[in-house]
């Protein structure tokens, strides 16, 4: 698994898609565990199923279709990543974040991604979203970054800026239009875990030290990679459990996927909502 994508494989995946899709998207929107859904509204769509990108890694979790959906939604050209990779299924960090460097190259600007995540944050509860303000990169502060290896300058500086990782803007409007949809929302901190085992009792009182609300397995390396690329973020968690602090209760991906079908209607307002409000 290379641990290092050079930027002439990336511009062969770039080519690969480019010739498939007859729209010219400026936003991506990354859908979680038991999120796809909300791909089914995209009109026009020419779909890539990812087995035949080459170099693009098959998700291999259930719930997670696997494919491009590029179209019409709400009006906007949109690339969807129905499903996404992740560190556990055995690839590198650099191939979780080949996705984000290929909507790079193909001129996407705006980033909206999704994820299922546990509720660390003791008030929040399972079916509530929350717009993500900040992440902790606990895997990247470990060496797990997407960025180790030769820097390529045509994306982003050797050292690039996290300090406002989420596009402040974005989260205005975010918090406009759920209002307005009458979706509540929390707003708070996600952190990434490697996984795939969750975290026992004692892992989620250190992640509740520490400052996160939400714990998952995604999201903050493609964030990353994304604001390297000078991409805008907007990062919404669907809450699809309480975290397990005390022991008491079990948690499992079933649960995850179930929750979904309670996020999925709440996310669709709140991201058809965004796409409505952007230029
Ligand atoms: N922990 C880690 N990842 C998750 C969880 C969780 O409780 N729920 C959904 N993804």
């Amino acid at each position: 698994m290379s641990e290092f994508i050079p930027l002439a494989q990336i511009d062969e995946v770039v080519e690969a898609v480019r010739k498939r899709i007859h729209h010219q998207p400026k936003i991506a929107l990354i859908l979680g565990s038991g999120l796809g859904g909300l791909a089914d509204a995209v009109v026009q769509p020419d779909i890539i199923p990812y087995e035949e990108i080459p170099h693009w890694y098959r998700s291999t979790v259930e719930g997670h279709a696997g494919r491009l959906v590029i179209g019409n939604l709400e009006g906007k050209p949109l690339l969807v990543m129905q499903g996404r990779s992740h560190y556990y299924e055995g690839i590198s960090m650099a191939q979780v974040g080949l996705p984000i460097r290929v909507m790079q190259r193909l001129g996407i600007e705006i980033l909206i991604v999704t994820n299922a995540a546990g509720a660390i944050n003791p008030d929040y509860a399972p079916g509530e979203l929350m717009l993500i303000n900040d992440h902790i990169a606990l895997m990247a502060m470990a060496g797990l970054n997407p960025l180790r290896g030769p820097n390529i300058p045509e994306f982003g500086p050797r050292f690039p800026d996290m300090s406002q990782a989420y596009d402040r803007d974005l989260l205005k409007i975010a918090r406009r239009v759920a209002d307005e949809q009458k979706v509540g929302y929390r707003e708070g901190v996600y952190i990434c875990l490697a996984g795939p085992s969750f975290e026992s009792p004692a892992d989620l009182r250190f992640l509740r030290v520490i400052g996160a609300d939400a714990v998952g397995m995604s999201t903050v390396p493609e964030v990353i990679a994304a604001r390297h690329g000078g991409m805008r973020v907007l990062g919404i968690s669907g809450i699809s459990n309480k975290a397990n602090l005390d022991g008491n209760t079990i948690t499992t991906h079933a649960e995850v996927l179930e929750a979904g079908k309670m996020l999925v209607p709440r996310l669709t307002a709140v991201i058809n909502g965004v796409l409505r409000a952007l230029p």
